[in-house]
């Protein structure tokens, strides 16, 4: 069994790519963990102003959760990687990104990185998950809100897609909810601001706390 565990290596040095970082860094922008929430992510990082870094953080988080699950869905089954590993290396580029060993092991939320997961694992899934986060951000203008909304509905739109409950893969059903509940454990902060009032909102004012 040594395919299923270079896959999830691979998997976690990928995820391990903090992308809020480096796409900053490439584009001469300031540090997103120095300002802000400090979280390297893309949230954060539109607040530096830039809204072109803040997408393309999006998209290479959001992506390196994405690539590991469709690889190992399109091409493992010869090399007798699973539903298992499909759960593993999705699990695990989540983990990357929010314990990357390349960044002394401080990351981020995981709400791009999740979100390409479960892209992976089905459009539909995915798609669903990123409309809750849409609506949610639409109407409340809380990135926070909309990542903790959309981690609640996304187990649950997984039992739905997956043909209604029994054919739910047990072991991606898992990953899907050890994702949801690591990343609501770290927006821990957020939800004091959110309870506090003080939240920063999207498109707000620079100058509102994070
Ligand atoms: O991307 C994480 C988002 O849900 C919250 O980010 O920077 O507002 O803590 P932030």
């Amino acid at each position: 069994a040594v395919y299923p565990v270079l896959a999830t290596v691979a998997a976690y040095l990928l995820g391990s790519l903090s992308f809020a970082v480096i796409v900053t860094r490439l584009m001469g922008l300031n540090d997103p963990r120095t300002y802000g929430s400090k979280n390297p992510g893309a949230t954060n990082v539109l607040r530096s102003g830039s809204k072109a870094a803040a997408i393309v953080t999006l998209l290479l988080d959001a992506v390196k959760g994405w690539l590991p699950v469709v690889l190992v869905r399109w091409f493992g089954k010869p090399y007798g990687l699973e539903d298992g590993t499909i759960a593993l290396v999705g699990l695990a580029a989540f983990l990357g990104h929010l314990w990357p060993v390349f960044f002394r092991f401080e990351g981020g939320k995981g709400v791009a990185t999740a979100l390409g997961v479960l892209l992976g694992i089905s459009g539909w899934l995915g798609l669903a998950t990123a409309a809750t986060w849409l609506i949610v951000a639409f109407f409340f203008r809380y990135s926070s809100l909309a990542s903790l909304v959309a981690a609640v509905f996304a187990p649950v739109y997984y039992l739905l897609v997956s043909g209604v409950v029994w054919y739910a893969e047990t072991s991606i059903a898992v990953a899907i909810a050890i994702m949801a509940m690591l990343l609501a454990w770290r927006h821990k902060d957020n939800i004091r601001r959110l309870i506090e009032g003080k939240e920063s909102r999207l498109g707000g004012s620079k100058a509102a706390p994070a």
